[in-house]
């Protein structure tokens, strides 16, 4: 038997499915799940989607704000661009106020703009500058491939040597970073460190990393800081501008339910932003727009003098669409009341999940609520047959080799119900009920 850990306050959660769907009819934000088209199963039910850690649920108005924008392009072609009720030449301007919002940023250090893992290769050609022994990229040991891909990348093409990645990992028998180690290894190491590069919420473990405390102790050691908010960005409560994080990308089709691939996004601190001297790689849509279209003068490329200044390509609308639509319903909810139910929702499931017989269902996610997003990772013997087993339930997770379901109730589709029926349907499968041993 596992011994559930101590609750918040005694009888803050109830075991039976009465108290989960006394929450729902409760909940203030209950309105907010009848804005989602929520995926179905073959027969017409509706899912248990528990993966907006992965792809987010679609927005309602998302398909009229793309059909808004295709009926432009039919009627009005080109002239799109200036004419209509919400001309397209604006159209990423936008999106800066609402993205703002959500990262804790002033509208002119965020961009939406090209996928993540482009947006990251365009910092780090600003911001990673080698010099003399401060050489070094610090990411973490379990960093998301493409971050780790990109971090060699850069240090391969500035001539810097492979192992000028220092790689910072859990303590053994852990599986959570402690801000403690990364501030004595930034303490001990800060000097060879040209750019820390870490994930908000670890897309593994779920941990959601103190960036304020991490973004002081790297500038105290002389290094920039960024963060990537794949997990973060519409999940956790953010203050980027007010930490002083000196730059930060992120992806929209998780839980900003931008779309699958959706545009991505980047911060740059008004600082660097104003700074049009940084190196950087230039196109057009970077440039100040009084001279963007000035084709025959050939005059030299100057920088927005913000976030703005890092774009390359004219903004893709129709990927943009759906996201327009997504930032309407955050702006409706606002993060505070997004957060105060993601804690209650994850730390309902946590509570049952402690409760499943014989340790069965290890969570590896911080138990602390302030060190984690909306996303638990449990880690269970057999979790690969456990998955397809719970899709054959009608319960959408994912799965992460070895042995690790992720499993995300969000806030602003996902209900307590949702979250009693996931849990008590692993509880049957564990225990050697329905398909699976
Ligand atoms: C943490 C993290 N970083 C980077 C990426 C890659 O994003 P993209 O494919 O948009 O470059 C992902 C994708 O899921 C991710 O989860």
């Amino acid at each position: 038997m596992t011994v559930p850990p101590p609750l918040p306050v005694p009888g803050f959660y109830g075991l039976d499915e009465a108290w989960a769907i006394e929450q729902d009819r409760a909940d203030p934000l209950a309105w907010c799940r009848e804005e989602f088209e929520l995926p179905v199963g073959a027969d017409g039910v509706p899912l248990v989607y528990l993966c907006g850690n992965s792809l987010g649920a679609m927005p309602k108005p998302a398909r009229a704000q793309v059909d808004r924008e295709m009926g432009a392009w039919a009627r009005l072609g080109v002239e799109a661009y200036f004419e209509g009720s919400a001309p397209w030449y604006p159209y990423s301007q936008r999106l800066r106020e609402p993205l703002a919002r959500v990262l804790g940023a002033d509208p002119a250090e965020v961009i939406p703009m090209n996928g993540l893992t482009v947006n990251l290769h365009l910092l780090l050609v600003t911001f990673y500058r080698p010099t003399g022994k401060r050489n070094r990229i610090l990411i973490e040991g379990a960093a998301f491939p493409s971050d780790a891909y990109a971090a060699a990348s850069h240090l391969q093409t500035r001539g810097a040597e492979k192992e000028a990645l220092l790689v910072a990992r859990p303590r053994p028998g852990e599986s959570a970073l402690r801000t403690e180690d990364l501030e004595a290894l930034l303490a001990e190491r800060g000097q060879e460190i040209a750019v820390v590069w870490l994930g908000g919420v670890q897309y593994y473990t779920g941990q959601l990393l103190d960036l304020p405390r991490i973004t002081q102790a790297a500038h105290r050691a002389g290094c920039l800081v960024g963060f990537d908010l794949a997990h973060a960005a519409g999940n956790a409560e953010l203050r980027l501008h007010e930490w002083e994080v000196d730059f930060a990308a992120w992806c929209s089709y998780k839980y900003l339910n931008g779309g699958p691939g959706a545009i991505a996004g980047c911060f740059v601190h008004e600082r660097h932003g104003r700074n049009r001297a940084l190196p950087r790689y230039a196109g057009w849509w970077g440039n100040d727009p009084a001279t963007r279209f000035e084709m025959q003068s050939q005059s030299a490329f100057v920088p927005v003098a913000d976030a703005a200044g890092w774009q390359i390509s004219s903004p893709p609308v129709l990927a943009m669409a759906p996201l327009a639509a997504s930032l309407t319903l955050f702006d409706r909810v606002g993060m505070p009341a997004l957060r105060r139910k993601s804690v209650r929702l994850t730390g309902y499931l946590e509570f049952l999940v402690d409760r499943i017989p014989e340790g069965r269902a290890q969570v590896i996610t911080p138990r602390d609520s302030a060190g984690r997003g909306c996303q638990l990772s449990l880690r269970i013997a057999g979790a690969d047959v456990l998955v397809p087993a719970l899709r054959a339930r009608g319960i959408v997770t994912d799965y992460r080799d070895p042995d690790v379901i992720r499993a995300a109730p969000v806030p602003l589709y996902n209900t307590f119900h949702e979250v009693w029926r996931f849990v008590q349907v692993l509880e049957e499968l564990l225990s050697g009920g329905g398909s699976c041993p």
